[in-house]
């Protein structure tokens, strides 16, 4: 058995759990690669490393014992708009007492888009090429000043971005917001195991771990002390939402309102799939009332394609990975109490070594999905919104769900907004972009606004 000063407890649980392999190379580590060994080996939860691996060898798929969730339509009649109406007004004033904070996942990188770096720093805007994190910024910032308050803004980095996201957010001043009001932590990592079980070695003194989801960010929100600062701001909602999607509402007074008048716990924003085979999580009601995603790759081909006698899908309501949580309700997840997230397995191949040089070998990382946090809840709501005014994700750089898809429907956004208001774009005009500094929806436009005749319009 090794030794190491002060590490004596940590070193007899590695030993314990029969994890000892990780000091292969202990007799060629300097004092300082053996430190970093013992630093990532501290903190892992060893018993948990067995109920991980366990469940590698249970499937995710999800028995067929579900159907559709009950959602909130866009309203189309007249009890449903004043419906609406009602919860607007819920909803502006929950924002005006300062209670509501923007949240933003960030975590992943721009791997399937060709960009290596964090997804927020890609240029998306179809004229002005504003980066994501530039345009949920303004959003905060425009939704800050149409309610006479300040939003907070959290986001969550990952290790292998949280550098890069921090000093490219200070370079731009975090585009007008108050430094204070920012609030930057990565998410916590986990280590990935062997077919066998055992933890992976990526160098000779380092633990190989990945991201644990964005379903990690709740406990996230716990240890990096994101919690406190929101009790400090007096935040009870959290308004939260993806990096890739340019075209979401952070702060949206509907949403909230019905959130408030149903005193949920979690709420969360649905659109009708485009079709069968779209690459969403969909809504649905298990056996025992509660309400979850079950996502695509879940879901067999039956269960996709089933329609109901009118010819509509089932499963319709895709997720758009936007919810809305109520703090209290996280602060009772990450407890450590009888409710927590579970962990999804995915097969990978991971870069580690065999007796001293580089190889590739099968493992299994492991991530927590946020969207669990839906069946844990006691109450929930889902909210059916437009495709086309939220929900454009940039996951490629061409084709479906690309930087192009997500250009063309911002500007055909823009151009229905000033359509909405009687303002005509000249026929020479291609593409629009309206600044959320202008308007964040068409009511907040000029009346006196013209439109210039040229190729690319940019409003602000
Ligand atoms: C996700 C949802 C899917 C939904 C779709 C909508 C999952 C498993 N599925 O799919 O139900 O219909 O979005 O666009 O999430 N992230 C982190 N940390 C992580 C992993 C991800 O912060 O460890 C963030 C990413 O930065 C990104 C978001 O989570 O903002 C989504 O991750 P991604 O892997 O792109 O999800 P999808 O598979 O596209």
């Amino acid at each position: 058995m090794i030794t190491y000063a002060g590490f004596d407890e940590l070193i007899a649980r590695v030993y314990a759990h029969r994890q000892d392999h990780v000091f292969e190379y202990w007799g060629e580590l300097i004092d300082a690669e053996r430190r970093e060994l013992l630093n990532d080996l501290t903190g892992i939860d060893f018993e948990g490393l067995q109920s991980l691996f366990a469940q590698t060898r249970r499937s995710d798929a999800v028995a067929g014992e579900f159907g559709p969730a009950p959602f909130i339509p866009i309203p189309k009649t007249d009890g449903e708009n004043a419906q609406r109406a009602q919860a607007r007004e819920a909803g502006i004033a929950h924002i005006r007492a300062r209670k509501v904070a923007a949240f933003l996942v960030a975590g992943g990188q721009g791997t399937r888009l060709g960009y290596d770096g964090p997804k927020g720093k890609f240029p998306v805007s179809p004229v002005a090429g504003k980066t994501l994190f530039q345009i949920h910024a303004e959003k905060v910032l425009a939704s800050s000043r149409a309610y006479g308050v300040d939003i907070p803004w959290l986001i969550m980095t990952s290790i292998a971005n949280h550098e890069e996201t921090e000093t490219f957010l200070e370079e731009h001043d975090y585009f007008g917001i108050r430094e204070t009001l920012v609030h930057v932590f990565p998410q916590n990592l986990i280590p990935s195991l062997d077919a066998n079980g055992s933890l992976i070695l990526e160098s000779k003194n380092r633990i190989f771990k990945n991201p644990d989801g964005h379903g990690g960010s709740l406990t996230a929100l716990k240890t990096s002390g994101a919690l406190d600062f929101l009790a400090e701001h007096g935040i009870d909602t959290l308004s939260y939402f993806q990096v890739d999607n340019p075209l979401v509402r952070v702060i949206d007074p509907d949403f909230i309102g019905y959130h408030e008048l149903n005193t949920a716990d979690v709420s969360s924003k649905a659109v009708t799939k485009a079709g069968p085979e779209e690459k969403v999580g969909v809504f649905v009601r298990f056996p025992n009332g509660a309400c979850g995603v079950v996502e695509y790759s879940d879901m067999t081909h039956e269960q996709q394609h089933l329609q109901d006698c009118t010819g509509a899908l089932v499963y319709s309501m895709g997720n758009i990975a936007i919810h809305l949580f109520s703090v209290e309700y996280i602060r009772r997840l990450t407890a450590g109490g009888a409710i927590e997230l579970p962990y999804h397995v995915a097969r990978k191949k991971i870069k580690s070594l065999r007796a001293g040089a580089p190889a590739e070998i099968d493992g299994f990382k492991f991530e927590k999905f946020v969207f669990d946090a839906i069946p844990l809840a006691e109450r929930s709501i889902v909210f059916e919104t437009g495709r086309a005014e939220e929900f454009a994700p940039v996951k490629n750089r061409t084709g479906v769900d690309s930087v192009d898809t997500a250009r063309e429907m911002m500007s055909a956004l823009f151009r229905s907004w000033l359509a909405a208001r009687g303002v005509p774009v000249p026929p020479g005009v291609r593409a629009i972009e309206i600044s959320p500094l202008l308007a964040l929806g068409p009511d907040d436009l000029p009346a006196d606004l013209t439109v210039p005749d040229r190729p690319d319009v940019y409003l602000s």
